[in-house]
């Protein structure tokens, strides 16, 4: 903040002109706003870093847009022939820096220092989610120089929040109980339908009204289509959930039991279970994602699913498996043939899965 100021007295003292310091996420889009009334023959014109190098100019309302020497600003400028606003995508380092505005001679002169920040899901705009699942889509922003966060869904208002006060104002019924909100007004939407596919959009304004960030996402929800495996396994044996598939190293893969989250983790990495009646007795396989269950009981059948996540597409697919436990039959542990068909029955099954 101190460093701000500075800057803006010394702006002041050098030559009249305003100083402000925007800081955008890796994959967003920023609008610095001249926020200066137009004059139908005013000449508007953006330059940028040291070279002083033109980017973009309306003039009379014509409009004009400069890829920049070397071509760096090819398709990430846009210019607005009413305000004079310049938008720009800010998804290389190369377009970090100084950029300056001038109107008609010396009327208005203003100076925006950008700066990036890594990308944390603002990378990926495209998502494609499950029936069910969560998506999360970040708001770009990590300071409280951000009043309202304003989320858009298919360009209708969703659901604004108030950075200050925490307030949520929920403007679409249907997400209602179903969006949860963090600290700096990154979006959670829980329990995805089918019907949750679209475009969104967040738009935040900074408190002095000299820029704005954006985004949008593109999320695209399905249903899940393959079959539900049936798994039986006698009481009390071991039971492997195969799923057929090559992971990639790094997939991120998620096995839940009912609704409850089992284990999840990195494919290469470690995994963990923090359902207490699992304790050891869950395994992964790091090659397939393949999920071993020792000892078996009718407490832990029902439901699994597995959930990969590609990280670098953001794709994703789902198997499901309903596993049901057979009684042990008491007579097997007596007569040897048994056990050896229960055994049998074990292998038929890991080979149908
Ligand atoms: C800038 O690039 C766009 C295409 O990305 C092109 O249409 C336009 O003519 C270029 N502008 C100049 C001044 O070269
Ligand atoms: C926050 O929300 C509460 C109740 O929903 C309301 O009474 C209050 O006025 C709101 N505050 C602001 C600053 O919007
Ligand atoms: C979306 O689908 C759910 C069921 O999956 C349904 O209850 C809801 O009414 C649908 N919403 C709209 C707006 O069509
Ligand atoms: C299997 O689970 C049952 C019930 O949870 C338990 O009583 C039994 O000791 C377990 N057996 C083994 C070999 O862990």
């Amino acid at each position: 903040m101190k460093t701000i100021s500075l800057l803006f007295i010394i702006s002041l003292f050098i030559n009249g002109a305003v100083t402000e310091s925007v800081t955008v996420n890796k994959g967003f889009s920023v609008t610095l706003h001249t926020n200066t009334v137009i004059q139908s023959n005013d000449v508007i014109e953006w330059r940028y870093g040291f070279k002083n190098e033109p980017l973009a100019k309306v003039d009379r309302g014509s409009i004009s847009v400069f890829n920049g020497s070397d071509w760096t600003f090819s398709d990430k400028l846009k210019i607005n022939s009413q305000t004079g606003d310049l938008t720009i995508i800010y998804d290389t380092f190369e377009v970090i820096g100084e950029y300056r505005l001038q109107i008609t001679g010396e009327k208005t002169r203003k100076t925006f220092v950008l700066s990036g920040r890594g990308g944390y899901g603002g990378d990926v705009t495209s998502l494609s989610e499950m029936e069910g699942d969560d998506v999360y889509l970040s708001s770009g922003s990590t300071t409280d120089n951000y009043d309202v966060i304003r989320w858009r869904f298919q360009n209708s208002p969703l659901v604004d929040f108030y950075t200050k006060t925490k307030n949520i104002s929920t403007h679409d019924e249907r997400f209602r109980d179903r969006l949860e909100l963090s600290f700096f007004g990154s979006l959670t939407i829980t329990n995805l339908r089918t019907n949750d596919s679209g475009l969104y959009e967040v738009i935040v304004d900074s408190n002095s009204g000299t820029h704005t960030i954006h985004q949008s996402y593109t999320v695209t929800v399905s249903g899940y289509t393959g079959e539900v495996k049936p798994v039986s396994v006698p009481e009390g044996d071991s039971v492997t959930l195969h799923t057929e598939d090559q992971i990639q190293m790094h997939d991120l893969l998620d096995w839940t039991f009912g609704k409850k989250d089992l284990i999840s983790g990195v494919s290469g990495g470690s995994y963990d279970t923090y359902i207490e009646r699992f304790y050891g007795r869950l395994q992964v396989d790091d090659q397939t994602g393949s999920l071993t269950i020792t000892n078996m009981t009718t407490e832990i059948s029902g439901l699994y699913q597995l959930k990969i996540r590609n990280r670098q597409s953001g794709k994703s697919f789902k198997k499901r498996f309903m596993v049901t436990v057979r009684a042990q039959d008491r007579s097997s542990h007596v007569s040897s043939g048994g056990s050896c068909v229960g055994v049998l029955l074990v292998f038929v099954w890991s080979q149908i899965i």
